[in-house]
C-alpha cells in the first residue's frame, strides 16, 4: 500500500481558504457581518486592500493573489492591524471570478497594475478581454463598479477598445480625488521610475 503523504498548508489568519473550490462561494462563511464587499484582484503585497480595509472599516475586502509569499504578507498585515474586515483569498484571478464567486456580490472591483504582457505573442495572457469583462458584469451588482490603473499605455489603448466593444459596462468619469484612493506598490515604483498611470472607471448599468 502507497502511505498518504499528503500534507495540508496551514491557513494564514485572515485567509480564506474555500470549503469547496468546485462550488459557489458562500461570502457570509468568511466575512463576520454583511457590508459592502470590495475585490483587489492580483492584489500584490497588499498595501492598496490594506489601507482602503483601515480607511473603511464598515467595508469588506477580498484581496485575490496566486503568489503564496504575497498572500502571506498581506494577511500578516491585516493581522497586525486588526483589521477584521479582511479576506486573502489564493487562487487565480479568472477562475475565481467565473466560477467561485457569487453572482451580483461585489459593490466595487480593483484591477491595479496587472502584467501588461507586452509581447505581440504574450497578448492572449492578457487579463482584460471579454471573458474577464463577462465575467465582471457577472459579479458586479447592478450599479457596481469596476476601476483599474496601468502604466502600460498599449495595454490602456487595448483595455479602452475591448471595453467599447463589450456591451454590458458603461464608463464613468473618475476625476482625480474624487475618493479616497491609495497608491499601490507597483504604482509608486513606477511613479518612481517617472512613469505615469492611466485609468479608467466604468460601471454596470442599473436596470
Ligand atoms: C504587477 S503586480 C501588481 C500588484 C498590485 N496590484 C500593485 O499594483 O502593487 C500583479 C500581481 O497580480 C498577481 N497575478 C498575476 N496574474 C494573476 C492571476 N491570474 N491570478 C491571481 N493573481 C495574479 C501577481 O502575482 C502580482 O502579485
Amino acid at each position: 500500500m502507497v502511505p498518504n503523504t499528503t500534507t495540508v498548508r496551514p491557513a494564514e489568519p485572515h485567509e480564506l481558504v474555500p470549503e469547496d473550490y468546485f462550488g459557489v462561494l458562500d461570502l457570509s462563511r468568511y466575512f463576520p457581518r454583511e457590508a459592502p464587499l470590495e475585490i483587489d484582484l492580483g492584489c500584490g503585497d497588499g498595501k492598496f486592500t490594506l489601507e482602503m480595509a483601515e480607511h473603511y472599516p464598515e467595508r469588506n475586502f477580498l484581496a485575490i493573489e496566486r503568489l503564496l509569499g504575497r498572500v502571506r504578507k498581506v494577511c500578516r498585515g491585516a493581522e497586525k492591524r486588526g483589521l477584521e474586515n479582511v479576506r486573502v483569498l489564493r487562487l487565480e484571478s479568472l477562475y475565481t471570478l467565473e466560477w467561485l464567486l457569487p453572482e451580483s456580490c461585489v459593490d466595487r472591483l480593483h484591477l491595479l497594475c496587472p502584467d501588461p504582457w507586452p509581447k505581440a505573442k504574450h497578448h492572449r495572457r492578457r487579463l482584460f478581454q471579454e471573458p474577464f469583462l463577462k465575467s465582471l458584469v457577472r459579479v458586479l451588482k447592478p450599479g457596481g463598479e469596476f476601476l483599474f490603473k496601468t502604466d502600460h499605455p498599449e495595454y490602456f489603448e487595448w483595455s479602452e477598445e475591448h471595453l467599447e466593444a463589450f456591451d454590458g459596462l458603461e464608463r464613468l468619469e473618475w476625476p482625480e480625488e474624487e475618493f479616497f484612493y491609495p497608491k499601490t506598490d507597483f504604482q509608486l515604483q513606477w511613479e518612481a521610475e517617472g512613469k505615469s498611470l492611466q485609468r479608467l472607471r466604468s460601471r454596470k448599468p442599473v436596470l
